[in-house]
């Protein structure tokens, strides 16, 4: 792992590349980290367990020579044990895997020691209509939790303000120290409501892509 996640008292946001120009990926996470990013969300899609094809390992393994910002890598996939290891060794720092592309909780405590197993930081998401009763067994077990605010599989989508009201729900079961994430949506006032309701991460990909000025951008989430 390259830096420390470390995340008291404070917003952590992870800009998603999903908005970047994919030509010139190592310029777009320079100019976010001037801009005062600490992460960098990487959108993992395989065209099954939502219906777009993104990113992969190979390019992965190169943003990791490219940066030493916190890797923090969505892996919106089936069967995720399968891809743990090689995402692993390109150097995702945090590696969170879907809820629902699980068969059932043993898949899910698999998937979570595998990617403890190799030091890497272990995340579970929810998608916009599961329940976060569904995930509180798991969650003195995990990093960090995502929250998805829209459906999985594209940016710029508008923000469903009723996934936010999971995360009081989340954070009011969840040991000290769990990172909880949204996803989807986040602008200058979404970001808002959601650190309001207990998150201390926030997801932005067009918002702060989109914007012109991105250090402006960063700033206004939190
Ligand atoms: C959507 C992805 C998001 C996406 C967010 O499936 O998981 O990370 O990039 O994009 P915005 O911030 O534009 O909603
Ligand atoms: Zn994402």
């Amino acid at each position: 792992m390259y830096a420390k996640i470390e995340t008291m008292n404070r917003v952590i946001i992870s800009p998603s590349i999903l908005s970047a120009d994919f030509a010139n990926l190592e310029r777009e996470i320079s100019k976010v980290k001037e801009a005062g990013a600490e992460w960098i969300h990487i959108d993992v899609m395989d065209g099954h367990f939502v219906p777009n094809i993104t990113i992969g390992v190979p390019v992965v393994k190169s943003l990791r020579k490219a940066t030493d910002l916190i890797l923090d890598t969505h892996l919106m996939i089936e069967n995720p044990e399968k891809f743990v290891e090689p995402f692993a060794k390109a150097g995702a720092d945090i590696l969170t895997f879907h809820y629902e592309a699980c068969r059932d909780s043993d898949h899910v405590r698999e998937v979570i020691e595998q990617i403890k197993s190799f030091g890497v930081k272990a995340g579970l998401s929810i998608k916009p209509k599961t329940e976060p009763e569904e995930i509180f067994s798991f969650l003195s077990e995990l990093d960090l939790v995502l929250v998805m605010t829209v459906e999985p599989g594209f940016g710029g989508q508008e923000f469903m303000h009723d996934c936010a009201m999971k995360i009081p729900k989340i954070r009011q079961n969840a040991p000290d120290g769990l990172i909880i994430q949204v996803d989807g949506g986040i602008n200058n006032l979404t970001s808002k409501i959601c650190t309001s309701l207990g998150a201390n991460s926030l997801v932005a990909g067009s918002y702060i892509y989109g914007s012109g000025d991105y250090r402006k951008a960063i700033e206004g989430l939190v």
